[in-house]
């Protein structure tokens, strides 16, 4: 009785849905041989293109807030495609989008410049970061799903912090500089957010300096984290580098028994 009031719920709410911004027409999946399928989403029509741009349009200002209402639509319009061809991931209707919702929904006035982020989502990789995506809908977020890595690397680090320490603003001004051309312009009163679950990576000092530089950079800045079950986090990743690299008799084996041990999927 619980699960069949449960089941209604979910589809009610599910029917009501005008419009489904994010994800993919196309979702590919792994079989139990390693062999990648792909499967066509059942809500693929349900989402936006560009003959019915006009009904999300009326849609959103419907939706939106009052006191966000003048500056969306000044905003409004479709999110600009930095990449078209499908690499691995694709985040909305196959193509890479300058930010993660396929519409500009912004109220800011102001300037959007390039500029550091707000927040960092820094892990942990397969546990979810990128279903953040939704905040980027938010009228007065931004969000980069495509992971600009820019605290990868240890010399990166060693060159903020040393250039902290040396009062170096001009060498500190680069790397906000570079820093930000990987990230979409954002006004000043708005969130920008990006993540890359790599930062959460690596040995313990590393991580140290990734701290470190990453106060440096932007003293201000807040971190965002995501957990998960460890076990079906390793499962998940390994499927990932499967599915990108050629499947192996190990891979193969290994995503066996790890079936069979979950039980899931
Ligand atoms: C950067 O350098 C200044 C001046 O030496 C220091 O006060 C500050 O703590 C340093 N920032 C960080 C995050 O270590």
């Amino acid at each position: 009785m619980v699960a069949a009031t449960l089941l209604f719920v979910v589809f009610s709410s599910y029917t009501k849905a005008e419009f489904i911004f994010f994800g993919t027409n196309l979702w590919h999946k792994n079989d139990i041989t390693g062999k990648e399928k792909t499967i066509p989403l059942k809500y693929a029509e349900r989402g936006f293109n560009s003959e019915n741009i006009e009904e999300v349009h009326d849609y959103i200002l419907d939706h939106v807030s009052p006191y966000d209402r003048e500056g969306v639509k000044r905003n409004l319009g479709p999110t600009t495609i930095i990449r078209e061809e499908i690499r691995d991931k694709a985040y909305y209707d196959d193509k890479l989008l300058d930010h993660a919702c396929p519409m500009d929904i912004r109220r800011s006035e102001k300037i959007k410049r390039s500029r550091v982020p707000d927040i960092i989502g820094i892990g942990f990789a397969k546990c979810g970061t990128g279903a953040l995506a939704f905040l980027d809908c938010h009228p007065s977020a931004t969000f980069r799903t495509n992971e600009p890595r820019y605290f990868d690397k240890e010399s990166v680090l060693d060159d903020i912090i040393a250039a902290n320490e040396t009062g170096n603003l001009e060498a500190l001004r680069r790397h906000r500089k570079i820093y930000a051309s990987r990230l979409p312009h954002a006004a000043d009163d708005e969130l920008l957010i990006e993540k890359s679950p790599q930062y959460a990576g690596g040995k313990d000092y590393i991580r140290k300096k990734r701290a470190l530089a990453m106060k440096i950079i932007n003293p201000n800045v807040k971190l965002v984290a995501i957990v998960c079950d460890p076990v079906k986090r390793a499962y998940s990743q390994l499927r990932m580098k499967a599915r990108r690299t050629a499947v192996t008799g190990f891979h193969f084996v290994f995503s066996l028994v790890l079936r069979v041990f979950l039980s899931t999927d």
